[in-house]
This record gives C-alpha cells, structure tokens and sequence, in this order.
C-alpha cells in the first residue's frame, strides 16, 4: 500500500521569524500509530496542522493519501480528523450536536448510530444534551475527539489528548484509539507523558527547533540507543562500593544488599565481567541478576541533549 501520509523537505517560517519546522521530511503508514515527541516549542502543533491545512508551509510539499494538501485540500481534508491541543467549543451548543455539525462540515449527512456509537465509546452518551459549557475539562476534549470522528477519517491527529484526562479514562481513550488502529486508521499523537508514547505508539518521531531528529520502530529505538542497568542483588550487604571500583556507573543501595550498575549495552566491554570478577575477589557472592532496558524517557532526554 502506498504511504498515507508524504512529507517532503517541509519547512515552516513564521512571520514572526520563528523557523518553526526545519526541512521536516516522512512518510506515515496506513495503519501505524506515530507519537511525535519534543519539548514545549519543538515544533509538533506546527507540524500537525500544516499537514491538517490549517499552517501554510513555507516550502516543501504534503500529500495524505495522495492528494495534495494544498492543491487538492478538499480531497486530503476528507481523510483527516484533528483534536486540537487548544480546546475550542461553542459553549451554548449540545455535544451531540457539536458533533453532528462537525460532519456536517465534511459534507456528511447525518449517520445517528455512528453518533452514537461514538459518543458511548467516549463516555459521552449521558452527556448528548449538555450544554457544552456545562463539560469538565476532560469531557470536553472527549468532545473534540468525538467531532474529530464523526466522518470516520483515514487519519486522526490527536495533539495531546490526554492532557487534563484522568488516569481511568485516559486508558479509556486509548481503548478507542486501538480500536480505530484495528479499524485501520493511522493515528499521529503528541504527548507529554513518554509511557503512553512507549505504551501506544508503533514508531516514534523526536522532533526539536524544528528539526526531526529521528523517525524510528519503537522497539528499535529502544534496543539501540537505550543504556542498560544491571541489578546485582548480593548474599550479605556490603558497606559500601568495592574498593577497586574505579568506572563510576555504580550504586549501592540503603541496605547494602543491591548493586546497580548503568551501562551501555553497545559499548564493546560493559564492564560487567570486570564488576562480578570483583565481587567474587571480595568474597561477595550474587543472588540473583536482573538487567532492564531504559525507558524512553532516558533516550529521548539523551537525543535533546545531543542535539543542545
Ligand atoms: N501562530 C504562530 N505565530 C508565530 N509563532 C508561532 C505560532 N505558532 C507557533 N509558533 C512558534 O513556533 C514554534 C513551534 O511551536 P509549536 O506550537 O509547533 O510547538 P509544540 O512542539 O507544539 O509545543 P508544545 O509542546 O508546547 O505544544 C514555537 O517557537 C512557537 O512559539
Ligand atoms: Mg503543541
């Protein structure tokens, strides 16, 4: 299948000079789930909503499923659903209508089950007739997400959905969004929180000043660039780090009885056979090893600051 999503060489100045994207280039899978990961400012809105047409780029092209987003806009707009970062909603109007009017918009005539199929897989159905003023702040980005659906697009871009969700429906609303990937929907998400990156996304996107730093399968990423730890629970608790230590990496815990060693699994010698040799020397014998791979936090802190 061709790629739903093509971007080339795309770059955004902004009036105010601020050179929000920089030669962004990618192209996006039917079907997967992309997180777009960056610090406040990188750049990611600014990505979304050019492709979504709502940011004229300053050079480079897009094409969602084929149709240029500027010379075909009407064709590519059809494919798309956005849920804004920045929550805007008439406040006197229904939630069931706020959706239908969305639908509306894309040219839709109305479909009352897909409405109400929607509104009850967003816990929203008690909530049709309320006003929409009347909504938490979490029911209202439900709100989004439900007008965002309501002409069942290809592509759904959700710029932090999950900001100001609680915890329960925050796992509620990713229910919904690998439904829609089972469905085959592609679905391109920013977040702040990395373990709903590392949890939800197939392929993860750092972008920083407008750059893409990398584009990469989640697990790869994860596996190549991540440090690795190494916990060395001992037999008796020492008073402190063996004496001949001298590579740093290591800790000891409160009680004496658990080692921690940071390493990088790429490096040729890990240092790991040096740390149990000098273990053994000191007498000490090990219980039991465990390793654990870092999270993604830890790899995308060390990607921005590769990039300082
Ligand atoms: N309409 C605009 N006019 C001028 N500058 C803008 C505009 N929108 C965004 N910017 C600037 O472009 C840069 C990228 O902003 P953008 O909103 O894309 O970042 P972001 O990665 O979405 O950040 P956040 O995580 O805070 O949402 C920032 O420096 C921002 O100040
Ligand atoms: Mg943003």
């Amino acid at each position: 299948m061709p790629p739903i999503i093509e971007i080339d060489h795309l770059s955004k100045r902004y009036d105010s000079g601020t050179h929000a994207l920089d030669d962004v280039s990618l192209t996006i899978e039917p079907g997967e789930i992309l997180a777009l990961l960056g610090p406040n400012g990188a750049g990611k809105t600014t990505l979304i909503s050019t492709i979504c047409g709502l940011v004229v780029p300053t050079s480079g092209t897009v094409r969602v499923g084929g149709h240029d987003i500027r010379s075909q806009w009407r064709a590519a707009r059809r494919l798309i659903g956005l849920v804004p970062q920045e929550i805007a909603l008439e406040p006197f109007e229904k939630v069931a209508d706020s959706v239908r009017f969305t639908r509306g918009l894309y040219g839709e005539g109305p479909d009352e089950a897909h409405l109400e199929k929607l509104l009850r897989s967003l816990a929203l159905w008690d909530k049709r007739d309320a006003k929409t003023r009347e909504l938490s702040g979490g029911m209202k980005r439900r709100v989004l997400i439900a007008k965002a659906l309501s002409h069942r697009p290809k592509v759904l871009f959700l710029d932090e959905p999950t900001a100001g969700v609680d915890v329960h429906l925050r796992r509620e609303m990713w229910q919904v969004v690998r439904d829609l990937r089972a469905e085959g929907v592609t679905i391109i998400l920013t977040t702040h929180y990395l373990e709903e990156a590392e949890d939800m996304a197939d392929r993860i996107g750092v972008i920083d000043k407008g750059r893409l730093l990398l584009v990469r399968p989640k697990a790869e990423l994860m596996g190549e660039f991540g440090r690795k730890q190494l916990r060395v629970e001992l037999d008796r608790p020492l008073n402190g780090l063996p004496p001949g230590w001298d590579e740093g990496g290591l800790s000891l815990s409160d009680d004496g009885r658990v080692l921690t060693y940071d390493y990088d699994a790429r490096a040729e010698r890990t240092g790991i056979g040096r740390l149990l040799a000098e273990l053994n020397a000191g007498g000490v014998g090990v219980r039991d090893v465990a390793t654990r791979q870092s999270s993604l936090e830890q790899v995308f802190m060390s990607l921005l600051e590769e990039n300082a």
